[in-house]
């Protein structure tokens, strides 16, 4: 074909919308994956005090239901992501508010970081919040929060709201009372199902109201850890539990994984990386996480991302104190859809 004619052939075609698989560039089938965001770190000192500051501008219930900092990566203004899939958010509350109750299409967990007396209720179902505790809101579930204790009580969210928009399944619903009845008795979750091995053989409808284990206790995550760190400790994360639903074994949600996992003083980790994204919470302690060549130093509050297919590694800075790192991904999703794959650095 002649310049001229091979020119217009391909105006031609891309006026009719169509591309020519062999004139895109690399990155629409990449040889590896290619993430549209960078590695990134929000430090605990310079949202802690904008989180504080929220209670001037925003009560819950007023002009918006949750008071709510996200964490938006500037890579991924678009979807206000933390990573492309997952929202890493942080919420506050103050005694006596009350966040209303909706639900929505999103998932959500709840990892509480301090403050004591708030309750969640999920469905009817009402759940304490301690420091260290881990909780679940499924899809579509109705939740509000209510703070009857004293002092700001923190916790940090996660949710697959960019997920859900890819999707095009975004909805959300209030409630038809500022808050819910609980139809359940207090802690009746932890009680039926926080029992490993042992599970209830029938299920009146009436004392279930979400089936399954809705509420991680911190002191039971603490006691896995322990033991998983004096037996099977994993090279790439050092001890490391996930939260798992204890009827099907299975991740907690559809969509996004948990782990807590921790690194004894001055321990450091080999690389590894994976397809699914990852978002640290420091909850303990000051470590290093290397994301390709890079450490990023990091101490107790700050969240880190590391995108799909990035080497990284962690290490503990201290020379006597344990480290713990909280950690959110979209892992469960990624496995579900066949696409997960993990590559070990073997030096
Ligand atoms: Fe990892």
């Amino acid at each position: 074909m002649i310049p001229d004619e091979q020119q217009s052939y391909y105006t031609d075609v891309r006026q009719h919308h169509l591309e020519p698989l062999w004139a895109i560039p690399d990155w629409f089938l990449s040889v590896e994956p290619l993430p549209p965001y960078r590695p990134f770190q929000w430090h605990w000192r310079d949202v802690y005090p904008r989180l504080m500051a929220a209670a001037k501008h925003m009560v819950p219930g007023q002009g918006g239901s949750r008071r709510v900092l996200v964490y938006a990566h500037p890579d991924l203004k678009s979807t206000l992501g933390t990573t492309h899939t997952l929202n890493v958010a942080m919420q506050m509350i103050l005694p006596g508010e009350e966040a209303p109750a909706y639900r929505h299409t999103p998932l959500a967990i709840r990892f509480i970081i301090s403050g004591q007396g708030a309750m969640t209720t999920v469905n009817g179902e009402r759940m304490a919040m301690e420091s260290g505790d881990f909780l679940l809101t499924p899809r579509w579930a109705w939740h509000d929060h209510r703070h009857e204790g004293e002092g700001p009580m923190i916790w940090m969210d996660g949710l697959d709201i960019p997920l859900t928009r890819y999707v095009g399944a975004i909805f959300v619903e209030p409630y038809n009372q500022p808050m819910q009845t609980e139809t359940v008795p207090f802690l009746q979750s932890e009680k039926l199902f926080g029992v490993a091995g042992l599970y209830p053989k029938a299920l009146p409808d009436l004392h279930a109201a979400n089936g399954t284990l809705m509420s991680y206790p911190w002191h039971q995550t603490r006691q896995a850890l322990n033991a998983i760190r004096d037996t099977v400790p994993n090279p790439y994360e050092g001890a490391i539990v996930e939260y798992r639903n204890p009827l099907t074994g299975g991740p907690v949600l559809p969509t996004l994984g948990a782990t807590m996992q921790a690194l004894l003083p001055l321990e450091q980790t080999r690389r590894h990386r994976h397809t699914s994204s990852v978002a640290y919470y420091a909850y303990r302690g000051e470590g290093s996480l290397q994301i390709g060549q890079t450490w990023h130093d990091w101490v107790e509050g700050d969240v880190l991302v590391v995108p799909p297919w990035h080497w990284h590694a962690h290490r503990n800075r201290s020379h006597s104190d344990e480290a713990l790192l909280f950690a959110i991904s979209d892992e469960p999703m990624v496995a579900a859809l066949g696409l997960y794959r993990e590559e070990v650095d073997h030096d």
